[in-house]
């Protein structure tokens, strides 16, 4: 789980990615309270480098999914896909029962992600978005998700 010693490298990594879609401060905010945001990060092996982040908020029995960038370069190999999983499965052991986002009806990788992991669209909020984009309410029942723990005999 990514903390506070990550903020430089997430601002970064934002800037690159969405053109800094959240401040430093919001970032501080973000990275600085861990038992209700969960930011994961995934790191490239070699240099240590920030390559992905996925960020969400527990509220009461909900994973509300608020933030995940992947560096342009290593696109398409799988990294959004570890840290997603990785953060459902940490959402089900902080006792949440669903997830929830919000994404750009345009953004076509983002949601062909999401449907892959399970994912369904339950609504869509017209005009969310200040460029006029739809937004599409997704939705998945945790139920769904193995964690470390479920195999284990009591
Ligand atoms: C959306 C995003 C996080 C995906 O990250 P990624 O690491 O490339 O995703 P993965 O490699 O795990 O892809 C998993 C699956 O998602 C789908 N997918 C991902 N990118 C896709 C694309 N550009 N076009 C179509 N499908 C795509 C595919 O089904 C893919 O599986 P496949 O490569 O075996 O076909 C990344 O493109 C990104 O950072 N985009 C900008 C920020 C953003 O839009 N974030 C989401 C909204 S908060």
């Amino acid at each position: 789980m990514l903390n506070l010693s990550a903020v430089e490298a997430c601002v970064a990594l934002d800037q690159r990615c969405l053109g800094g879609f959240w401040s430093e401060t919001q970032w501080q905010r973000e990275l600085g309270q861990p038992q209700q945001r969960l930011c994961l990060g995934s790191f490239e092996a070699s240099s240590c480098a920030l390559l992905g982040v996925c960020c969400g908020w527990v509220v009461a029995d909900e994973l509300q999914l608020m933030l995940m960038l992947v560096d342009p370069r290593c696109r398409r190999s799988g990294v959004a896909t570890v840290l997603l999983k990785e953060l459902l499965e940490l959402a089900k052991e902080r006792r949440c029962k669903q997830a929830t986002l919000e994404v750009a009806a345009s953004n076509a990788a983002a949601l062909a992600l999401y449907r892959r992991l399970g994912f369904s669209t339950l609504g869509k909020r017209r005009r969310y978005y200040r460029n006029g984009d739809d937004a599409l309410l997704q939705w998945l029942d945790l139920s769904i998700v193995k964690t470390r723990t479920d195999n284990r005999p009591d």
